[in-house]
């Protein structure tokens, strides 16, 4: 992937966390916002957008599909939607790089075209499960055939789906946007069940483009044939982005660490629970009015240093903070005492085994861990130890390393950490500025 310089780092040990900063925008805000733009009448204008490679491979996906794009500026996108009938069959295969969510999304508004497709994408999205979204649509009238369960994607255009009712088998946000995307091209009413919350930015956003989705308890229902109108989407710092830093400062903010403009949807910010219930002060102050069912919670974020202490993790809070294990693994390794995570299967299809990948990095490093098959226990000892640790070419797996070094007796060295720039571009210089020791090898 590009977009990283080098692809290797050495953090120092040691160092303290301060100032004010903002992350690049929210990717599953940023993803949604391109697709449900195109899908509209009118144009969209989106500012806060996250220019990571992940979606950047969702706009080129559009664009190779007839949607015209404009970027006024880095972090601005101007949309020009096509309304739910104008996309235009695509050359060749669509590329979704190392974008998971892209695939998935995007099954759900391919399947129901009237052109065919084929979605690719780079060695670790091609390893990844897209059955899991291939079924349900199948329930729905779509062709769609995955190899194995695994991309290729290919897709045989059906413009007639029927609406299902589908109980989710997982929590997955990936799954019920796809879904309740087809269900917007299908004749009936479609209803979702989920087995516990996961992220509500698709229901949020839909709204926001003048959908009418009713929900009840787990239940989630939407009418097929809805238009979706444009309209203005300011995306949010990116709270997966920002929890990086959030546990950075638990171990190391002296005085105060401050993260402005932060998403904190509740379906999202369960990493601030589990933290506080390990004796962390993270102060919220919500910027924005939250009981808006098609707005965003945003807010400033305070975060102090303080003593964390281990906690067995409810199953309940593993959606609600699933992207953000991999740093909590590296804050439970530096609190006292022992934590316990199951339920977390999810991880090990991840842009890698995240389970696999963080065991084997807290190996390295020394830190008393025991691999579940659906978790991790860790015995936290306030320190870890130095050492090389290979990231798997997992983004989030990386910079959960990186932090790590602030409690580490030596350096960290962290291989293979190019795919940083799907998510976070320019972490090296915004955790430079935050306070950790970082450098480019
Ligand atoms: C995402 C949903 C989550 C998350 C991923 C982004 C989304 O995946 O891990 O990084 O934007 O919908 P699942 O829904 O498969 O759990």
């Amino acid at each position: 992937m590009s977009g990283a310089p080098g692809s290797a780092w050495r953090i120092a040990p040691g160092g303290v966390i301060s100032g004010t900063l903002t992350v690049p925008g929210d990717k599953s805000i940023s993803h949604r916002a391109l697709m449900l733009g195109a899908l509209a009448q009118g144009d969209t204008h989106i500012s806060g957008f996250l220019a990571g490679e992940d979606c950047l491979a969702t706009a080129r996906a559009l664009e190779a599909l007839g949607v015209r794009l404009e970027r006024p500026a880095e972090t601005e996108v101007l949309v020009h939607g096509v309304g739910s009938a104008g996309l235009t069959a695509p050359a060749a295969a669509l590329d979704m790089g190392n974008a998971g969510t892209a695939m998935r999304l995007m099954m759900g508004v391919l399947a129901p075209q009237k052109f065919d497709s084929t979605l690719i994408g780079d060695a670790s999205l091609m390893r990844r499960p897209m059955e899991r979204v291939a079924l349900p649509l199948q329930m729905m009238g779509a062709r769609i055939h995955t190899h194995a369960g695994r991309p290729p994607v290919e897709i045989r255009g059906t413009p007639q789906l029927r609406a299902i009712h589908y109980s989710l088998p997982v929590a997955s946000a990936q799954v019920k946007s796809a879904v309740l995307l087809a269900g917007l091209a299908a004749a009936g009413r479609t209803r979702l069940t989920e087995p516990l919350p996961s992220r509500d930015h698709t229901e949020r956003m839909l709204r926001a483009f003048g959908v009418t989705l009713t929900q009840s308890g787990r239940t989630i229902a939407l009418e097929g044939g809805q238009i979706l109108r444009a309209t203005a989407v300011a995306v949010p710092a990116d709270f997966s982005s920002a929890a990086f830093l959030i546990v950075a400062g638990c171990l190391a903010a002296e005085r105060a660490l401050r993260l402005t403009n932060v998403g904190v949807n509740p379906t999202r910010t369960g990493l601030i629970t589990l933290l506080r219930r390990m004796g962390a002060d993270i102060r919220v102050q919500p910027r924005a009015a939250a009981d808006d069912p098609a707005a965003e919670p945003v807010a400033d974020i305070e975060v102090h240093r303080s003593a964390l202490r281990g906690i067995t993790v409810p199953e309940a809070l593993v959606p609600l903070s699933i992207d953000e294990l991999p740093v909590f693994f590296v804050a439970a390794a530096c609190a006292s005492g022992e934590t316990l995570v199951r339920g977390a299967l999810e991880l090990r299809v991840k842009e890698s085994d995240r389970l696999a990948t963080m065991a084997a990095g807290l190996a390295a490093l020394g830190v008393e861990h025991q691999l579940l098959p659906d978790g991790l226990w860790i015995r936290g000892s306030g320190t870890i130890g130095g050492g090389r640790v290979d990231s798997g070419g997992d983004h989030r797996v990386a910079m959960a390393f990186a932090v790590a070094a602030l409690r580490a007796r030596a350096a960290i060295e962290i291989a293979d950490v190019a795919n940083v720039a799907t998510s976070f571009p320019r972490f090296e210089r915004t955790a430079r500025a935050a306070g950790l020791a970082l450098e480019v090898l």
